[in-house]
């Protein structure tokens, strides 16, 4: 098969689909990659490297398209890439897709009459979503260095040595959702010798956390009270919860916040399922906090977009069993074979197979089953 991996177009994004490792394994597979020119300069992967594993370097984009039986991308075809969609009758898309929320990317995907599978949906039977895990990772190990630096004066904290020093006391830092996020968030403040507090409603996830940190950290039971007490005197408050299929619920209030050490820092990983902080509103790696109530609000809806080299290899280590397995026998074999990867299929030629994008936007929906 050929693979191809073009350089990403949507602005600020400085990821790529594949890594040289990537490459090493589709080509000992007996696969040819092709991977346009400088696809991975924006995560410090140069060509050269590319190369070394076995990589052809394409120059033209359209020769790319029209040449690749399988496109591994990171982010959602753009305008200036959806007559790219065309070049190739048969070909699979693979990558971060969110249909439900793009009308213009999903009618260009039928029109095209290719195959579309959304890393976003595919799913293991216990529901999680594996190529989701790395990138709440990646914002949750974020979300303590970067609450560690807003803490400082300069950058408009209370002043506040995360770590604290001996016979002074470190930073109380307050976790909301024990889920990957959390935990994740929990690993990298325990390791800062923080003071960090994990609450959950879910007391599987507490017992969890208990376990796994052995006294490190404290769980609490997660309720308007618990949530009011441990916040009142934290330095930082992270929030990591969701509530699959729902907006984020606003768990701490503008009065809370108020109330709380002047200077104090909010990270709000949930922003971009509507944040669990009153305030809180999606913001940019330009603009990355704002002021309110006396602290500082940190809401980047694409926190691993500041680390796209760690970034990409975090995603890529959970995309390239996919790609091996759509590369060995093509998509149609490889998601009969895959229930996980079936979740993914979106849209096959013309066809929207997955049932959220036909409904938001009001598409015929097509069972996969029948067109396996
Ligand atoms: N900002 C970013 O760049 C970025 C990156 C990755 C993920 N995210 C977001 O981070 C959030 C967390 O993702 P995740 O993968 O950790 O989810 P997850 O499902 O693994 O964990 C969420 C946790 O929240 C808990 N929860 C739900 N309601 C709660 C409540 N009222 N009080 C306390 N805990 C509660 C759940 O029990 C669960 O343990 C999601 O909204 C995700 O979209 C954001």
């Amino acid at each position: 098969m050929i693979v191809g991996v073009p350089r990403e177009r949507l602005s600020d994004e400085y990821r790529v689909a594949l890594t040289p490792a990537g490459v090493r394994e589709l080509t000992a597979a007996g696969h040819q990659v092709l991977v346009e020119q400088d696809a991975g300069a924006g995560c410090a992967i140069p060509d050269a490297d590319f190369v070394r594993t076995g990589a052809q370097i394409v120059a033209d984009p359209d020769e790319l398209w029209g040449a690749a039986d399988l496109v591994l991308k990171v982010k959602q075809p753009i305008e200036e890439e959806f007559g790219r969609l065309k070049l190739r009758r048969g070909q699979t898309l693979f990558t971060f897709l969110h249909l439900a929320a793009d009308r213009a990317c999903t009618d260009a995907l039928v029109e095209a009459g290719n195959t579309a599978i959304a890393y976003e949906t595919v799913q293991l039977a216990d529901g999680s979503l594996p190529l989701l895990v790395p990138m709440s990772e990646v914002a949750g190990r974020m979300a303590p260095l970067v609450a560690a630096n807003l803490l400082m004066r300069p950058a408009g904290g209370s002043g506040v040595l995360a770590p604290g020093v001996p016979g002074v006391a470190a930073a109380k830092v307050v976790i909301l959702g024990a889920g990957i996020a959390g935990m994740a968030a929990a690993t990298l403040a325990v390791g800062l010798h923080c003071r960090v507090f994990v609450l959950d409603r879910d007391l599987q996830k507490l017992r969890a956390a208990d376990h796994h940190f052995r006294g490190a950290l404290e769980t609490v039971a997660s309720s308007a009270h618990a949530i009011e007490e441990a916040c009142l005197d934290a330095d930082v408050v992270i929030g990591a919860v969701l509530v699959v299929g729902a907006k984020t619920p606003t768990l701490v209030p503008d009065e809370l916040v108020a109330e709380m050490p002047e200077g104090s820092v909010l990270v709000d990983i949930s922003v971009d399922q509507g944040g669990c902080f009153e305030s809180s509103h999606p913001t940019t790696h330009s603009h990355p906090t704002f002021e309110a109530h006396g602290s500082l609000f940190y809401c980047v809806a694409n926190m691993p977009g500041a680390v796209p080299h760690s970034s990409t290899h975090a995603l890529t280590n959970a995309t390239l069993p996919y790609t091996l397995e759509i590369a060995a026998s093509g998509w149609r074999k490889a998601a009969a074979a895959d229930p996980a990867l079936a979740r993914g299929v979106n849209v096959v030629e013309g066809h929207v197979t997955y049932r959220p994008v036909a409904e938001a936007h009001q598409l015929g929906y097509t069972e996969l089953a029948t067109l396996l």
